[in-house]
């Protein structure tokens, strides 16, 4: 990508890039600053997002910098290996005080990585992964959103278009079709102060499954949505021996593959692409993946097979996930699951 020298300057200067008021120590070596914000539409958005991974949710960088699993040189790697967007799964609420402001600690981390993965050429989702702490209590989710919300988005206004946020994981629980619906009118409003043309992706409550699109209501007029769900059927396969999904964490043995099952899969992606079509928004698949207590043959033809399907029928898609659990990267050995990563991004 040509940028990798100045990445490297980056790192070593440790500063912060394009973020003026930041800029209060000189690189040794002159970067190219990024480039500032330019509105670009859903659509164009969408088209350079192609096939991207989850990143960095359970990693210890957040609390300890210096136990970080993931390494900026994942960022290179993630590209060369033909990876074109990062989401990075963040659980603000976790480093916020009293009063709802974020951690300058916890800021300055995500400046870095934001940073090196701009300069890596990668697009950036920032993914608000507090789906767990929202969903039994309503009245503190929504304004703690807010107030995170307006700091993200305060924060990175002027940075460039390959940032895009995403505002909530997974809803579910208390977070209803009808409370999602209304409330997220209430937090992208605190995202268009700053940011009014930035696009942002957005998914339905249930989970983001794809059979809830039929309750999903976004503000017709604001065009700078892309569309999100994720994709885990059939769950007594991508989810056996699972122990946080109850259903299936005793399942184990289940297959996947047969003529039927692809044809589901098809079916299920033709509905996503009907209902993207009927209301003019491209289509993120943010998550889909298979537990690594299924066997590998058929992970790997279901992933390979998600994959295509989603290319096939215009989606861009990020794996879930690098590391942690459903590895396409094994840190152990600092290099990719070879079957996952061919299964993903055949080269
Ligand atoms: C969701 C959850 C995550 C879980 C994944 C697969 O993204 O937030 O914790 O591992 O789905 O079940």
């Amino acid at each position: 990508m040509g940028f990798t020298r100045a990445r490297n300057a980056v790192l070593a200067a440790g500063m912060i890039v394009g973020l003026s008021s930041c800029q209060t120590n000189p690189p040794q070596e002159a970067l190219k600053p990024l480039p500032p914000f330019a509105a670009i539409s859903a659509d164009d958005q969408h088209a350079t997002m192609h096939r991207g991974m989850n990143i960095l949710g359970a990693d210890p960088i957040w609390r300890d910098p210096a136990g970080a699993r993931f390494h900026p040189e994942h960022f290179g790697r993630l590209r060369d290996a033909g990876f074109d967007t990062v989401r990075i799964n963040l659980h603000a609420f976790a480093h916020t005080d009293a009063s709802g402001a974020i951690d300058p600690a916890w800021f300055a981390t995500l400046d870095r990585l934001l940073n090196t993965a701009l300069y890596d050429g990668l697009t950036v989702i920032l993914d608000e992964h507090d789906d767990i702490p929202c969903e039994r209590d309503i009245a503190a989710c929504g304004p703690r959103l807010q107030t995170v919300w307006d700091q993200l988005a305060r924060r990175y206004k002027d940075y460039p278009n390959r940032l895009v946020f995403e505002m909530l994981n997974e809803p579910h629980g208390k977070l209803t079709a009808d409370v999602w619906n209304a409330m997220l009118r209430q937090i992208l409003a605190v995202i268009r102060a700053s940011n009014p043309e930035r696009n942002v992706i957005i998914g339905p409550s249930g989970w983001t499954s794809i059979d809830q699109l039929a309750t999903f209501d976004l503000p017709e007029d604001d065009r700078h949505i892309i569309a999100t769900v994720h994709y885990y059927w059939p769950m007594r396969f991508t989810h056996q021996g699972a122990f946080w999904v109850q259903e299936t964490a005793n399942l184990s043995g289940v297959t996947w593959g047969s003529d039927a099952e692809i044809a589901n899969l098809n079916k299920d992606f033709d509905g996503v692409k009907a209902w993207g079509d009927a209301h003019h928004r491209p289509i993120f698949l943010g998550e889909f993946g298979a537990y690594e207590k299924g066997d590998m043959n058929s992970r790997v033809r279901y992933i390979s097979a998600v994959a295509r399907a989603a290319e096939a029928h215009g989606f861009s898609w990020a794996y879930w996930q690098f590391d942690s659990d459903f590895i396409a990267y094994d840190m152990s050995r600092d290099d990719w699951v070879g079957p996952i990563r061919r299964a993903l991004a055949p080269q």
